[in-house]
């Protein structure tokens, strides 16, 4: 399979690289700033863009007006809401996975956090905290905003009507359902995430920290196997895992309340 690359002299497109030539596929382009997107949809099989915003658009602007039917993994994090409409646009005519996270616990994580939404009401305080390397171009990650995007879901609340960013100065009190994030940048930490949920009496915390941005690349590399197999559609780390989560998930709750 052949496989074109956008963000190719990135630290993650250096590393999808690689993972792919493992995993036996072909490298067919590498584009990065210095080059014309069109270039990156040359005798390709599949598109892999960890590149930043304005190219990920241009690219997507570019699938559009061509009608391009190669899937396309994106793995871009900051991407405006336009953006997003964007690669809906373009799923009515071609496969389009995102994910700002293609690490499969990130995906558990994620499904954690929406059933503890679920179970926990709106008295447990909701923080999420992330830490990243100094280098990294957005804030909060794209992650955090994903988890932060499920608990809302989950509380049947409005993301942009709770979701505070700043605190600085006198600051107004924490409104009921607020979920706050807090971010750090520094050194050359891969990427930690956690969720409290603060009670009055008690506090839970999930938390994934990411070692090496290996398991980006690899994960990147499963969904390039999975996505080829689709029909054109937008697609998630969700509809990845789901044939794989929902039968475990099902058999585990039954097994855990049938033991004796
Ligand atoms: N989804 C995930 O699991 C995951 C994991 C890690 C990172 N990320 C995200 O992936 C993205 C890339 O991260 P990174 O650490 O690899 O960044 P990076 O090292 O800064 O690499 C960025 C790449 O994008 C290219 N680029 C920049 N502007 C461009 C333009 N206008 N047109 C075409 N190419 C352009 C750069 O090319 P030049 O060398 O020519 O500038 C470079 O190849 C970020 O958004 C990051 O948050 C996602």
């Amino acid at each position: 399979m052949k496989v074109s690359v956008l963000g190719s002299t990135g630290k993650m497109g250096g590393l999808v690289i690689k993972s792919a030539l493992r995993e036996g596929f072909e490298i067919s382009n590498k584009i990065s700033s210095k080059d014309k997107i069109s270039d990156l949809f040359l005798d390709t099989d599949v598109i892999v863009d960890f590149s930043c915003p304005v190219a990920t658009e241009s690219m997507l602007q570019y699938v559009n007006k061509e009608k391009v039917s190669i899937p396309i993994v994106i793995g871009t994090t900051g991407l405006s809401e336009q953006c997003i409409d964007l690669m809906h646009r373009c799923s009515q005519f071609v496969q389009i996975f995102y994910s700002p996270n293609m690490s499969f616990l990130i995906s558990i994580i994620n499904m954690i956090a929406y059933a503890t939404s679920k179970l926990l009401d709106e008295s447990y305080d909701v923080e999420i905290h992330e830490v990243h390397h100094k280098y990294k171009k957005d804030s909060p990650s794209g992650t955090a905003l994903m988890l932060g995007k499920t608990i809302a879901q989950a509380r049947e609340r409005e993301f942009n009507e709770v979701a505070r960013f700043t605190r600085y100065g006198v600051i107004p009190l924490r409104q009921e359902g607020e979920i706050g994030f807090s971010v750090q940048r520094c050194g050359n930490t891969v990427g930690k995430h956690e969720i409290s949920y603060v009670g009055e009496y008690e506090t839970l915390k999930i938390k994934h920290t990411a070692h090496s941005k290996e398991i980006f690349a690899k994960g990147t590399v499963k969904a390039i196997r999975w996505l080829i197999q689709q029909k054109p559609g937008f697609y998630t780390m969700n509809d990845f895992t789901r044939n794989l989560v929902v039968p475990m998930v099902k058999s585990l709750y039954k097994d855990f309340f049938s033991r004796v």
